[in-house]
This record gives C-alpha cells, structure tokens and sequence, in this order.
C-alpha cells in the first residue's frame, strides 16, 4: 500500500519508533522525499499523518517491503533504525529480498560490532552493502538533528531549527 505515490523517493527508512521517526521527518523537511516502512503497519500511518501535519513533508508511507523498496531511486539507500540484534538480521532478511547489487543498507542503530561486521560479509556475498558508519550516522543527527523534543520544564512538543539558530548566534 502507497500514500500519493511519488516518481522515486531519494532514500528509504526502515523501523519507526522514535529515532525512525523523527529522523524521516527531518530528511523530508530537508527537502528530500522520502520512503518509510515499519513492521507495525499502524506507524506507518502515524508518521505519514505527522508529516502532513508538520507542513505537508516529502514521507511515503509503504505497508509491505516490496512495494517501499521499489519506491527508492536506485542505488538504493536504505537507513534502518530497528531495535539492535535479531530484529536487524529480520529487517535485513526482509528487505534484501528485494533489493539489488549496488544497494545499501545503513544500520542507524546502536549495535554490536561484531554482528555488524558478520552482516557486511553477508550482505557482501548478496553484492549489496550494510554498514555501520558511526560518523555517518553522527553527521546525519548532526545535519538532520531531533525532530520534535520534550522539554522537562514546560509540557509540549518542541521543534529547533538549529541551522537558522547557529547562523544567528554567528552573526
Ligand atoms: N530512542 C533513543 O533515544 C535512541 C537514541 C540513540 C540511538 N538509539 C538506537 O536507535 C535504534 C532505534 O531506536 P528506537 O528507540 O527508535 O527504537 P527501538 O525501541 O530500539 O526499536 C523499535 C523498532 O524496532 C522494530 N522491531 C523490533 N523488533 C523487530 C523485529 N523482530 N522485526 C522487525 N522490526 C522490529 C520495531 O518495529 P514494530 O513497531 O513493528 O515493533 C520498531 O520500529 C536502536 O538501535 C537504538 O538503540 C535510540
């Protein structure tokens, strides 16, 4: 199932829970369409629903594997931010069915090293990529940041545009 199916999406985002979600808000919000899947299908249609109310963002919302990788512009990049262990090897499982030499999944979440490194050979073998690039990973929550935050001193919801921010402190 698609929500108002673009052309092809830039970039595809697998597992969201609060990391996931925020993070494909924040891609879309950077002008990049974006694909979002999740196991749970119910959360597709929650962060697909935020963004169209947080100003009409790029997200596309998939409810089956298949038809969320087919929606990324090739080579595909997938970045994933599943639960660490199992739940990773089921993801890769699940979505490698139907990607392509050339491909990549970026594993966003916080993982053993060693299954990382077991998952590259794998995924090597499928000639398609997994990494673990923490200072990729870092830049990208650095460049793209928290979507929305709590604040322990006022209850709501709160959203920086830490760009504009450091432009103003600079000036
Ligand atoms: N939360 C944070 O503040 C934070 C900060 C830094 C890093 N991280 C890291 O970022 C990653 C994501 O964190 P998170 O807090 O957003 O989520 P999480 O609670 O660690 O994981 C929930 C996500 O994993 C999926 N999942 C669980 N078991 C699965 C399975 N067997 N097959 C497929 N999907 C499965 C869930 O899908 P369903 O909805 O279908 O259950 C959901 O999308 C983790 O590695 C975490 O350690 C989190």
């Amino acid at each position: 199932m698609a929500y108002q199916s673009p052309k092809l999406t830039r970039i595809g985002l697998a597992g969201l829970a609060v990391m996931g979600q925020n993070l494909a808000l924040n891609i879309a919000e950077k002008g990049f369409p974006i694909s979002v899947y999740n196991r749970t299908t119910s959360k597709v249609d929650e962060t697909v629903e935020r963004a169209k109310k947080e100003g009409n963002l790029p997200v596309y919302g998939f409810h089956d594997p298949e038809s969320f990788v087919n929606s990324i512009q090739k080579p595909r990049v997938i970045i994933m931010l599943v639960k660490a262990g199992a739940p990773v090897d089921q993801t890769i499982k699940t979505l490698s069915a139907y990607m392509e030499k050339g491909d990549c999944i970026i594993d966003g979440g916080n993982e053993w090293y060693e299954n990382t490194e077991r998952r590259e050979k794998a995924m090597a073998e499928l000639g398609l990529q997994e990494r673990l690039p923490a200072n990729l990973v870092q830049a990208q929550r650095d460049y793209f940041g928290a979507h929305t935050y709590e604040r322990v001193d006022i209850p709501g919801s709160f959203h920086t545009e830490w760009f504009k921010l450091a432009k103003k402190i600079n000036n």
